[in-house]
């Protein structure tokens, strides 16, 4: 998998790229994620990429033509599966948004700022626009983060255990069990004893009481979908 990520803001994605799993993925060669610079593609001499709006609301609105500059630079060398704009209005991003993702080859992310982004890029060069949740970041560098660390998990090989993955919360619209390790006792607080008992099958059900449970509990809106 490859994505190509366009911000005016790349130092803030690049410290999560550089760590734990998101890292080790890259290492090992199963996704290569490319930060690039928007304000590279401007062809103004301070390098601006945004300008006053027409219609003259407050507040400063992306330009089309470095946008269109780097997407076009990128869609000359290869196909991409999916262009996203990451912005508040877009449709919603969950675990199987991200599970769907997680089989494309090629992705570009538009981290969207300031009051928004010429419409003519959204009616013209996006093809899915994605919202990580009803509230409004400053930029969609955080959202683009998300979205990285969701779908690149996902790929085989990327997490140790690859049980793991499939076992997280949501992943079958359930939460996830509770977990524990050593010691089994603390300060007089027990690890539940089926946990040490080794009976397997009676643990996994164990487990999946739990998930229900919780879900029932704390996220209901889950088991109605
Ligand atoms: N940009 C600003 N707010 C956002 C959100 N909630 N999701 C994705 N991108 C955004």
């Amino acid at each position: 998998m490859r994505i190509d990520i366009l911000t005016v803001l790349p130092e803030l994605i690049e410290g999560t790229l550089n760590h734990s799993i998101l890292k080790r993925a890259q290492d090992k060669g199963l996704v290569e994620i490319y930060l690039h610079n928007l304000r590279d593609y401007s062809t103004d001499k301070h390098r601006r990429v945004d300008d006053y709006p027409f219609g003259g609301e407050a507040g400063m609105v992306m330009q089309i033509e470095p946008i269109d500059r780097a997407i076009c630079s990128l869609t000359a060398e290869r196909h991409y599966d999916e262009i996203i704009y990451t912005s508040p209005d877009g449709e919603k991003f969950d675990q199987p948004m991200a599970n769907t993702l997680s089989l494309n080859e090629n992705m570009i992310i538009l981290c969207g700022h300031y009051k928004g982004i010429d419409f003519r890029i959204r009616e013209h060069l996006i093809t899915k626009e994605i919202s990580i949740g009803d509230y409004v970041l400053t930029g969609g560098e955080l959202a683009a983060a998300v979205m990285c660390d969701t779908i690149v998990r996902l790929i085989p090989g990327a997490i140790g255990d690859e049980q793991s993955a499939l076992s997280d919360s949501f992943q079958d619209r359930l939460l996830a069990p509770p977990v524990y390790t050593r010691p089994a006792e603390y300060k007089g607080w027990k690890v539940p004893d089926i946990l040490l008992s080794g009976h397997q099958r009676k643990i996994s059900e164990w487990q999946h009481e739990q998930a229900l449970n919780r879900t029932r509990a704390l996220r209901p809106d889950l088991l109605d979908e």
